[in-house]
C-alpha cells in the first residue's frame, strides 16, 4: 500500500477519475523510471528488452529463470491496482526473500510489460505479444494512438528502437516459469489469495459505419443516412448476443466529426467480445456482425469490420498450478474473464497467476480496490511461490 501510495499521483485523470497511464506516455514513462529506481535500490540489474519491456534481474540473466511481474499502464480512467499491484508485489516479494536470507539457485527477474491494456494503441498485451511473436513488429509499429502518433514513434521517443522490435527468442529463452500476481477482477474469490485456472477467449473488433454527414435541422428524417442508427443497433445486438456466460461490450464509440447539430458522416464502434472458447466467441461476434450489416443496410450506410486483436482460451499449466497451490497450503483456482500478459506467456512457458481478492468485483474503474491485508497476503504468497520455484 505504501508503494502504491508512492505512485498515487502519477497519471491521475482529473476528468475521468482514477488513472490514465498508457504505453510510453508521460505517466507510464514516469512509472518506468520509478520502477528502475526501486529495482536499482534493491541491487537488481535493470534492462530494457528489444520491445521496451523492463526486466530487473536478481542474479545473472540466463535460461530457466523464474520471472514474475505485470504492467504499469492502465485503461482510461482505471484503478490503482490492475497492473501496479503485480509489480510492487514482485519487488516486495524480493524483499521478503532477501530478508530471510534466501539465495535463488536460478536467476529471478521482475518484468514490466509495456501497454498491457491497449488503452493507447488499441491492442492489449502489446509488449508480451511482441516478445512472443504473437503480433508482428510491423503490425505493432503501425498502430496509432487517438492523436495519430504511431507505436513506433512513441517507442522511439521513449528511447526504444522500433527497428529492433519483434519476437525476442533471447528474452523468451530466459523465462523458465512465469508467475503474474494480479488483483482479481470479479467477485470470484472468497479468500485473500487464489490461482487462475483459465482466461476466456477474447478479442476486439472495430466496426466503421459510413453514411452521409449533414445538417441536424435542415435534413428531413427520410433523407438521412445516419451511421449512428446502425451503431446504436450494434450496441443492442451485443447485449442480445452475449448469452450463456459470453460477454460483449461496446465501451468506445466515436462519431465523426462529433457535433451536436451534425449528422455524423461515419462512426467507429469498438466491440470487446469474450466467451468460453473460440467457437462460442466467433458465434457471438458473427451474430453481432450480421445485425450490424442488416442495420447498416436499413439506413443506407456502409459498414467495414476489422478484427483488431484476438486470443483463444488460455488454460494455465495445471502441473504448475498444483505445485504452487501445494506450496501455499492449498488455494482455490478460478477462471477469469480478464486478459493478462500471463495469458500470452502461457503459450510458451509454464505460467501461473496469483489473484488477490477483490472485495467489490469492480475493476477497470476508479473504484477498483483490494484490502491491505489481502495485498500483504498476496506478497507472502508470491514470495513463497518464487522461493519454491527458484530454490
Ligand atoms: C485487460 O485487463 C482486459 O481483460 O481487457
Ligand atoms: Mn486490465
Ligand atoms: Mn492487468
Ligand atoms: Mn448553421
Amino acid at each position: 500500500m505504501t508503494d502504491l501510495a508512492d505512485i498515487a499521483d502519477v497519471g491521475r485523470d482529473a476528468r475521468r477519475g482514477g488513472y490514465s497511464r498508457h504505453g510510453f506516455d508521460r505517466a507510464e514513462l514516469e512509472l518506468r523510471e520509478w520502477f528502475g529506481q526501486e529495482a536499482a535500490r534493491r541491487g537488481l540489474d535493470v534492462r530494457t528488452d528489444r520491445n521496451g519491456n523492463l526486466w530487473a534481474w536478481w542474479g545473472e540473466p540466463g535460461p530457466g529463470a523464474v520471472v514474475t511481474g505485470s504492467h504499469l499502464d492502465s485503461v482510461p480512467g482505471g484503478g490503482a491496482f490492475d497492473g501496479p499491484l503485480g509489480v510492487v508485489s514482485a519487488l516486495r516479494a524480493v524483499d521478503v526473500l532477501r530478508a530471510k536470507g534466501f539465495r535463488p539457485s536460478r536467476p529471478l527477474a521482475v518484468v514490466v510489460f509495456v501497454e498491457e491494456e491497449g488503452g493507447r494503441f488499441g491492442v492489449a498485451c502489446l509488449g508480451s505479444r511482441l516478445m512472443t511473436g504473437a503480433i508482428p513488429a510491423e503490425a505493432a509499429c503501425r498502430l496509432t494512438d487517438p492523436d495519430g502518433v504511431t507505436f513506433a514513434e512513441a517507442a522511439r521517443r521513449a528511447g526504444v528502437d522500433p527497428g529492433r522490435m519483434g519476437r525476442d527468442d533471447d528474452a523468451l529463452a530466459t523465462v523458465g516459469r512465469f508467475v503474474e500476481l494480479h488483483v482479481e477482477q470479479g467477485r470470484g474469490l472468497a479468500v485473500p489469495v487464489g490461482l487462475a485456472s483459465s482466461i476466456l477467449a477474447h478479442g476486439r473488433w472495430r466496426f466503421t459505419f459510413t453514411g452521409e454527414g449533414n445538417h441536424a435541422g435542415a435534413t428531413l428524417i427520410e433523407d438521412r443516412r445516419d451511421p449512428m442508427l446502425p451503431a446504436s443497433r450494434l450496441v443492442l445486438a451485443a447485449r442480445e448476443a452475449a448469452t450463456g456466460g459470453a460477454r460483449a461490450t461496446v465501451g468506445r464509440l466515436v462519431p465523426n466529426p462529433g457535433g451536436t447539430n451534425v449528422i455524423a458522416s461515419s462512426v467507429d464502434v469498438w466491440l470487446d467480445a469474450r466467451a468460453a472458447d473460440d467457437r462460442r466467441t466467433r458465434e457471438v461476434v458473427d451474430r453481432i456482425t450480421a445485425a450490424a450489416r442488416s442495420a447498416a443496410a436499413d439506413e443506407g450506410c456502409e459498414v467495414r469490420v476489422t478484427e483488431e486483436s484476438y486470443g483463444d482460451t488460455v488454460h494455465f499449466d495445471t502441473g504448475l498450478a498444483a505445485e504452487v497451490s501445494a506450496a501455499l497450503g492449498g488455494v482455490p483456482a478460478l477462471p477469469t474473464g480478464a486478459g493478462h500478459d500471463a495469458g500470452v506467456l502461457a503459450a510458451h512457458v509454464p505460467t501461473a497467476m496469483l489473484f488477490v481478492r477483490n472485495p467489490t468485483g469492480v475493476s477497470h474503474a476508479p473504484e477498483e480496490f483490494a484490502e491491505a491485508e489481502d495485498c500483504a497476503a498476496g506478497v507472502v504468497a508470491l514470495a513463497t511461490t518464487l522461493e519454491h520455484l527458484a530454490r
